[in-house]
C-alpha cells in the first residue's frame, strides 16, 4: 500500500517544554527522585490496543515506568474503557484522567483550529504533513491547546483515511450521494460530505461498529488500523483506498498532574514521550500496510468485500469535490486562513 507510508521523519517532533505554568515548575523543582511520593497516570483512548496509538501508549507506560523507577504507575485504558471521545478532554481537565491522545475534531469545543488536519487534501504526503505538525503551524496550535489549560505534548500519527460504504463502491464522489457516513464531531467533516451530497452523523467511535452493523450509518472514514481491529470492514460491502483525508491525535496531559510532579519526573514523562512519538510515527506505517494486507485476505477469502483503488482522475475527482470547503475555515474562530494558506506553504 505505497502511498500511505514514507521515511519516517524525527528531527523536532516533540518539545515538551515544561507544564505551561513556569512559577510552579521553578517552586517545585527542588523535589528530588529521592522522595517517596508515588503518582499514577491514567492514559485513556478509545481504540484498540493493536492500533499505532495503542502500541505507542502501552510503550510510553513500559519507558516511563523504567525511567522513574516505578515512581509513576502508568495505567493505559483502551477501547473507550475509561472514557469516550470527547468526554475524555473534560475528565482530563478535572485530572480524573492524566494523560489522552483524542484525535484533532474531538477538540472541536477547545481548539476548533486544530481540525485543520482534517482538511481533506491538505497535504500532499505523510512527510509534508510531519513538517507542518514539527514548523510553526504545530507549534501555534499546541500553544493554543496550551492556553486552555492543558499541556500539549505531541503529536502522533494514525494515518490517512480511506471510505467504507455497505451502499454502493465509493468511486465519484457522487457515489456518496444520500448515504449516512459517520463522522467524527468535526466540521470540517460535516462540510466535507455536505460538499459531496451526503449525509453527515456525528458518532461516538465506540459506536460505528453497531451503527454499521444496524444500518444506522451506510458508510465511513478512518485509516487501515482502526478499520481492521475494530472490524468494520466485516460489516462493509465497499472499501475504497481514498488517502483522502488524515486521522492523527494530540498528546495532552493533565496541566494539575503535571504541577503535582517534581522536575526530574517531568523530565522522564518528557524523555518517555519523546521516545515514544518516534515508535509511534514508526508503528502507524507499519501497522496500516500490515493490516490492510489483512483485511485484503480478508476480501479475498470470503468474498464479501470489495477492495476499491482510485485512478488518479478519479482522486481528482473527489479533490475538487472536497476542497471546495476550506475557504469555509478562512475565519480565526474557525480555523483562521493563516493556518490553512501555512499548511499549504509549508515546503
Ligand atoms: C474516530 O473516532 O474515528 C477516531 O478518532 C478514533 C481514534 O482515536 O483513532
Amino acid at each position: 500500500m505505497k502511498g500511505i507510508v514514507s521515511s519516517v521523519a524525527v528531527a523536532s517532533m516533540l518539545l515538551f517544554t515544561g507544564c505551561g505554568d513556569t512559577k510552579k515548575e521553578n517552586n517545585e523543582s527542588q523535589t528530588t527522585k529521592q522522595t517517596a511520593e508515588q503518582f499514577v497516570l491514567k492514559f485513556s483512548h478509545v481504540v484498540s490496543a493493536n492500533t499505532p496509538k495503542g502500541q505507542a501508549a502501552d510503550f510510553f507506560e513500559k519507558r516511563l515506568e523504567e525511567l522513574s523507577e516505578g515512581r509513576i504507575d502508568v495505567q493505559v485504558y483502551p477501547s473507550s474503557q475509561l472514557y469516550t471521545d470527547n468526554a475524555v478532554l473534560k475528565a482530563l481537565k478535572l485530572d480524573s484522567v492524566q494523560m489522552a491522545a483524542p484525535a484533532f475534531s474531538k477538540f472541536g469545543k477547545i481548539v476548533p483550529q486544530l481540525a485543520l488536519f482534517d482538511l481533506p487534501f491538505l497535504f500532499k504526503d505523510i512527510d509534508h504533513l510531519h513538517r507542518v505538525q514539527d514548523g510553526e503551524v504545530g507549534q501555534k496550535l499546541k500553544d493554543m491547546v496550551t492556553d486552555k489549560g492543558y499541556v500539549a505534548l505531541s503529536f502522533w500519527d494514525n494515518g490517512f483515511k480511506q471510505l467504507s460504504s455497505s451502499q454502493k463502491p465509493l468511486v465519484l464522489p457522487e457515489d456518496a450521494q444520500g448515504q449516512k457516513f459517520r463522522i467524527m464531531s468535526s466540521k470540517v467533516l460535516e462540510a466535507q460530505f455536505h460538499a459531496v451530497g451526503a449525509n453527515p452523523q456525528m458518532m461516538p467511535f465506540s459506536e460505528v461498529y453497531s451503527g454499521l452493523q444496524q444500518g444506522v450509518i451506510d458508510a465511513a472514514e478512518n485509516p487501515i488500523s482502526n478499520i481492521y481491529t475494530k472490524k468494520f470492514h466485516e460489516v462493509q460491502k465497499y472499501l475504497t483506498i481514498s488517502y483522502h483525508g488524515y486521522l492523527g491525535y494530540l498528546v495532552v496531559l493533565s496541566k494539575k498532574f503535571c504541577n503535582s510532579l517534581p522536575a526530574d519526573l517531568q523530565e522522564d514523562v518528557k524523555q518517555a514521550m519523546n521516545e515514544a512519538t518516534e515508535k509511534e510515527r514508526q508503528l502507524a506505517a507499519d501497522l496500516n500496510n500490515e493490516q490492510f494486507n489483512l483485511i485484503k485476505e480478508y476480501a479475498d477469502s470470503t468474498g464479501k468485500l470489495e477492495i476499491l483503488h482510485l485512478t488518479d482522475e478519479q482522486k481528482e475527482a473527489w479533490r475538487t469535490a472536497v476542497s471546495k470547503i476550506y475557504p469555509e475555515f478562512y475565519d480565526n474562530n474557525k480555523i483562521g486562513e493563516d493556518l490553512i494558506k501555512g499548511a499549504l506553504a509549508t515546503e
